[in-house]
């Protein structure tokens, strides 16, 4: 599958506006943090930049690395990568999180951007990470058991109204 995940650069510029024109206004987060709508590029990569160096990293936040699925020069999807969790974290979002644009859905892409983004964290020194998704997210939890993701415990999020499945992945040994 050629499908590459890195974080953007310089020359991402167009490939990024035309793979947000596949989200809904009401959808944005699944797509970026950090721009919103009039920023310009620029701004947004100094803003990545600056988060996955730690650098002004607000309070509540961790460093962070935003990493976007390129197939076939199209953005169909992004993984998120917390470089460390905090107490909100430990609750709720953990170290990865991911979408790929509806149109791109059941094709295993998911699968393969989750696959390559254990790589980036083995490379930042983690052992082990945890993941977690609603329970009624079949294709979420599918993904993290196939990276043989073990499952911790099942908790209510009184915030979103759901019951959440969080999962530790072991990336050593
Ligand atoms: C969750 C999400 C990232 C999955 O993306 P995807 O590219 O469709 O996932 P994949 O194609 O890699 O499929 C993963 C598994 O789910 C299964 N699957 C996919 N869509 C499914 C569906 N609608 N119902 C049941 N299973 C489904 C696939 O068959 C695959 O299982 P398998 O490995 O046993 O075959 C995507 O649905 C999404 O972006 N959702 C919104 C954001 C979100 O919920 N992110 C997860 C937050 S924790």
């Amino acid at each position: 599958m050629n499908l590459v995940l890195r974080q953007l650069n310089q020359n991402d510029e167009s490939l990024f506006f035309e793979g947000l024109k596949e989200w809904q206004p009401n959808e944005l987060s699944w797509y970026t943090f950090s721009w919103k709508p009039g920023m310009s590029y620029q701004e947004m990569l100094l803003i990545l930049q600056n988060e996955n160096q730690g650098i002004g990293i607000a309070p509540g936040r961790v460093p962070h690395s935003m990493l976007y699925g390129f197939l076939d020069g199209k953005i169909i999807g992004r993984v998120s990568v917390r470089h460390e969790l905090n107490e909100y974290l430990r609750k709720r979002g953990g170290h990865l999180g991911y979408s790929v644009a509806k149109s791109y859905r059941n094709k295993g892409y998911a699968t393969e951007m989750v696959r390559q983004s254990l790589e980036y964290c083995k490379n930042l020194g983690l052992e082990s990470i945890m993941v977690t998704c609603a329970d009624e997210n079949i294709p979420s939890w599918k993904i993290i058991e196939r990276f043989n993701g073990q499952l911790q415990d099942k908790v209510w999020d009184d915030e979103d109204k759901e019951t959440i499945r969080r999962y530790w992945i072991e990336l050593v040994g």
